[in-house]
């Protein structure tokens, strides 16, 4: 009989404990690349899903030390806004502040506060110098919408404002003197060149772990594909912000895939690039020499995936990590497990087997700060999970492409990958990868591991039964 090679996922193994110097769990670091240039202190990714990650969800699993990954069924225009949203949420300065004129109406101020989410604009003169600033305070009392704005705004002469190279300390010390909430950051020619305000700093202090650009904004992930305006989107995510592209296609190893990480590898040397789905080593390596700066390995682990049943096609994901890792250990790429992560020990699986970070898509569905609304079912809250591949997402995606099947259209070109679900409604994203990142410390420090480096030298598995497996679960309990 020919013999089949063997694979393996989260559920066949388990870690080995070993005898371990770690006393406590908060003398682990969990710091882990999300790809070559981004390191992140919790390896936790939001997945790319239309119910998964927008703005919101971003912005939250940034300030946790995670990231998020903006999906791509939007329009070009809707998702560079999604991404500027995250890259506004905090600042060391806000580079360009919105502002308004002095001579607008109030109602003006109102709808533009509104449009930017901000709680205060600069006012300019006509020649675009520094005038004043008016904040949501100055319109508690509803001045007259057809009031001018210089009428309510604080002028010039009573505002504190800082030179160009103030520096956080500095601008630290002024706003704590004087009481402030906002400080403008005025050049030479009176003109503001930023903002630094007192719920930035707050932020700075408080999650210090934070996922950061070095101008103190959240990282944020955006997700591409290959056909229809992909190119164009790329260059629009990029300018507005995206500290990664995400080149995400069901069959990554496709030659088309290979060769659209190529090209965007040329015109856009300078952005790290995700590049996935791929499920074994040699789809891994070709993506390396493609110019990925990390490989998002899972083909059907996912929970909303129907590609083995449809297709028949997958590598169980504890093998595929392996696989991918041992080829993507030879370029220095790090390795994104994607898929099929339910209780904190698959993280510490995952890591364990190489990877650098896992994403995650039906844990997270069910948060606040997902898209979608609560439903409620028999009294209890749900949120809806769609899997990327099934039919309702597939025309969600076509529309956002200006791609919506024609009449016509054979319907076997269409086949679904993916299911439509709820998923209970649960805590907040901060309390999951919380949950996740704290199962990760405790792996670690069974397996005397300070750091992910030191983890994926000493991780051992051994591949357990259908009765280890009952044995690992709660039993025999009333
Ligand atoms: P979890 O298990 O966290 O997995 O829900 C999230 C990942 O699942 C993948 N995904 C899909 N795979 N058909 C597929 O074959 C689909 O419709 C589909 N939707 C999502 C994706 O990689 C995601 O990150």
């Amino acid at each position: 009989m020919t013999a089949f090679p063997l694979a393996l996922t989260y559920d066949d193994v388990l870690l080995v404990p070993r005898r371990s110097g770690v006393q406590s769990r908060g003398d682990v670091s969990t710091a882990s690349r999300f790809t070559r240039a981004l390191t992140l202190a919790a390896p936790i990714v939001a997945a790319n899903m239309e119910t998964v990650c927008e703005a919101r969800m971003a912005i939250e699993m940034a300030r946790v030390g995670g990231i998020g990954v903006i999906h791509r069924f939007l329009t070009v225009g809707a998702q560079v806004a999604e991404v500027e949203r995250v890259k506004r949420a905090e600042n060391l300065v806000i580079v360009n502040p919105y502002a308004i004129a002095g001579t607008a109406s109030i109602a003006d101020a109102r709808a533009e506060m509104r449009l930017r989410d901000v709680s205060s604009l600069l006012v300019v003169d006509e020649a675009g110098r520094l005038a004043g600033i008016l904040t949501t305070r100055d319109l508690v009392l509803s001045p007259a919408p057809s009031d001018r704005v210089t009428l309510h705004a604080t002028p010039l002469d009573r505002l504190i404002t800082a030179p160009v190279d103030t520096d956080t300390e500095a601008a630290r010390e002024l706003l704590h003197r004087h009481r402030l909430e906002k400080l403008p950051i005025v050049d030479g020619d009176g003109r503001a060149t930023g903002l630094i305000t007192m719920r930035d700093l707050v932020a700075l202090r408080d999650r210090p772990l934070a996922s950061k650009d070095a101008r103190g904004r959240l990282l944020v992930g955006a997700a591409i594909g290959v056909r229809g305006d992909w190119i164009e989107r790329s260059h629009a995510l990029v300018a507005a912000g995206a500290d990664a592209l995400v080149l995400d296609i069901a069959h990554g190893h496709a030659e088309h895939a290979v060769r659209a990480l190529e090209q965007l590898r040329s015109e856009l040397p300078g952005t790290q690039l995700v590049a996935g789905n791929v499920a074994t080593g040699d789809g891994a390596r070709d993506l390396c020499l493609a110019g990925a700066d990390a490989v998002k390995v899972g083909v059907g682990p996912g929970s909303a995936c129907t590609t083995r049943i449809v297709a028949g096609v997958g590598v169980p994901q504890l093998t595929a990590v392996l696989d991918a890792v041992a080829a993507c250990r030879e370029h220095d790429v790090p390795v994104i497990a994607d898929g099929g992560i339910r209780e904190p020990g698959d993280v510490a699986k995952a890591i364990a087997a190489g990877a650098e970070t896992v994403m995650v898509g039906n844990l997270l569905a069910g948060t606040d700060e997902s898209p979608g609304v609560v439903v409620k079912r028999g009294g209890q809250k749900f949120k809806v999970y769609r899997g990327m591949a099934s039919a309702e997402a597939t025309r969600v995606r076509m529309a956002a492409e200006g791609a919506e099947p024609q009449e016509g259209t054979e319907l076997t070109q269409v086949v679904p990958e993916g299911v439509e679900a709820t998923v209970p409604y649960s805590d907040g994203a901060a309390g999951i990868v919380g949950r996740l990142v704290g199962g990760l410390r405790s792996a670690m420090s069974y397996a005397d591991a300070r750091s992910v480096a030191e983890f994926h030298a000493n991780a051992q598995f051994v591949q357990i039964t259908y009765a280890g497996l009952i044995e690992s679960r709660p039993h025999d309990l009333h």
